[in-house]
């Protein structure tokens, strides 16, 4: 795994932007795996930043989400439909219909599963995924005890991802506690992946991943069987390194 320490959020960003740009200057059609949750936002200020001062285009991008709640109408503001249009896809030049996000109101959420995996497959796999990393060693929803042969599926959220995520919610009891996410499989079938990581609530998971265990109790130790993976994290956390 390649490491790139950096001093704080916002030389993550950039360092996670650059990455991102210099895919799609080598690639116009290329396959972006995106990412939600706090850490990528200044990542996606980055990009729109140059969108509106370089034109870079999005015209030929699609772009596959790693997960969605089960249970919220994509127009709430805290489903990962909304997050993502607010805070990319509304100020790039990206059609939609080559955004592709799983559909957590699916009638048959097993058979959605199976369609978000084909339809990544079909459209030639993911070309570089985003990941940011639960406290828990989270990646995606894949939980600690995910099988890392796990492909999209559903899953109970851990209480503490729900409390993680409360702060967006106006009470926990509004966070939902079931989503869909793509596997650890489905992760590490990317060509390439870049993990983000700030703060020094990450410390002991960026430990973990880096020296812990190859485990399914630590999802993103996943990634150390891929032989493509960047992490670019800050100082904070890479405190306990
Ligand atoms: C969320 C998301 C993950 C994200 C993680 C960390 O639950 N499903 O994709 O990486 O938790 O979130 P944050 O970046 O806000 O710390």
């Amino acid at each position: 795994m390649r490491v790139i320490e950096v001093d704080n959020y916002d030389e993550m960003s950039e360092k996670a932007a650059e990455l991102i740009l210099e895919k799609i200057k080598e690639n116009k059609h290329a396959n972006l795996g995106l990412a939600t949750g706090g850490t990528p936002v200044g990542t996606y200020r980055c990009l729109i930043k140059d969108h509106t001062e370089n034109k870079t285009s999005y015209k030929n991008v699609q772009t596959f989400n790693l997960d969605e709640y089960i249970g919220i109408d994509p127009d709430n503001p805290n489903s990962y439909h909304s997050y993502m249009k607010a805070n990319l896809f509304d100020h790039i030049d990206i059609p939609a219909a080559q955004t592709h996000i799983p559909n957590g109101n699916a009638e048959d959420l097993a058979i959605e599963c199976l369609r978000y995996d084909k339809m990544i497959e079909e459209k030639g796999g993911i070309d570089l995924q985003l990941l940011g990393i639960g406290t828990n060693g989270h990646i995606g929803f894949n939980e600690p005890g995910t099988p890392f042969a796990s492909h999209t599926h559903v899953v109970e959220l851990a209480q503490s991802t729900r409390e993680a995520n409360a702060r967006y919610f106006n009470s926990l009891d509004e966070v939902p506690t079931h989503a869909l996410t793509m596997g650890i499989s489905s992760i590490l079938a990317s060509k390439g992946i870049v993990l983000l990581a700030s703060g020094e609530m990450k410390a002991d998971a960026i430990y973990e991943l880096l020296y812990g265990k190859i485990d399914e109790e630590m999802p993103a130790s996943a990634l150390r069987k891929h032989s493509n993976v960047t992490l670019i994290a800050d100082k904070d956390a890479l405190k306990k390194v």
